[in-house]
């Protein structure tokens, strides 16, 4: 495994994947610069890597803020003087059909799921090209490809990220290499978040998930960070312009 001494940027780095993503790649021996919208999640955080001897600093970022996010790739290059990957994590999620959404839904998803990963990319792929390298690791999910019934924003929000993974691809040919991930059901706070409103109990309601899924069991975190440092590691090289599935098997399933 390659992805050792890197220095990466990871939105959305104080909770659930993202979380599990700074934790998992600073293990590993790299410089990881993560942001939020969560202050004190990632105060805490820092503090708590930094005395387990980790160069691991949280800088407060909302990645729909055009002068934060360039705030963000201008303090990392202060500090390490090179971003090697980016890991665009932050993500938004409302449930909803076309007919139920308003303009702050729309403005909310679209905003920190779509526009929020232009930004990032507006700020850092300069910072790329003029070093002649770079990973981007951007989180889709299987929302992408799949019709989840009233989820039309979030569903949409996600698929325009593949159409936006492949044009980086062929935008920044032997420069930057930019690879998506598709994770299916993550056991996080958003995911837990989506349980509201139904009438089963938080737990049975995902442990009657995890019964369908193909490896029966709910995904975590640290399944996502382990594919993930493999994908910005130089190990996943001939990867490019597409998105990793990471869902345990439930495409595969037959449709009836
Ligand atoms: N959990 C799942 O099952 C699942 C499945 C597929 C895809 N995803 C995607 O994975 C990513 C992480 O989701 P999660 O489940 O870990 O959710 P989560 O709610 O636990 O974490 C989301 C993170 O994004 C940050 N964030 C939200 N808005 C922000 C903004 N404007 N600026 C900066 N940061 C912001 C939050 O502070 C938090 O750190 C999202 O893009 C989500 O769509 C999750």
């Amino acid at each position: 495994m390659s992805l050792t001494d890197k220095v990466i940027i990871v939105t959305g780095g104080t909770s659930g994947i993202g979380e599990g993503c700074t934790r998992h790649f600073a293990e590993l021996g790299n410089k990881v610069v993560f942001a939020s919208i969560q202050a004190d999640k990632g105060a805490e955080m820092q503090q708590e890597l930094h005395a387990a001897g980790h160069d691991a600093p949280f800088v407060e970022t909302d990645v729909t803020d055009d002068a934060g996010v360039a705030n963000l790739v201008k303090e990392s290059l202060a500090t390490y003087g090179r971003i090697d990957c980016l890991m665009r994590n932050a993500g938004a999620w409302r449930e909803g059909k076309v007919t139920d959404f308003s303009d702050d839904d729309y403005n909310l998803i679209f905003g920190v799921n779509v526009r929020g990963n232009f930004l990032l990319l507006k700020h850092i792929v300069p910072v790329m090209e003029q070093q002649g390298k770079g990973t981007i690791l951007i989180t889709s999910s299987v929302a992408a490809f799949i019709g989840f019934p009233a989820h039309a924003l979030y569903c949409a929000s996600k698929a325009s990220l593949e159409a936006l993974i492949r044009c980086m691809a062929t935008d920044y040919p032997g420069v930057i290499r930019t690879v998506g991930i598709c994770p299916g059901t993550i056991d996080t706070p958003m995911l837990r978040a989506s349980c509201a409103g139904w009438d089963i109990p938080e737990d049975e309601l995902l442990a009657d998930v995890a019964k369908k899924v193909p490896v029966r069991r709910l995904g975590s975190p640290e399944d996502v960070a382990k594919a993930a440092a493999f994908l910005l590691s130089d190990d996943a090289g001939y990867i490019n312009g597409s998105s990793i599935m990471m869902e345990g098997g439930t495409l595969a399933l037959p449709p009836w």
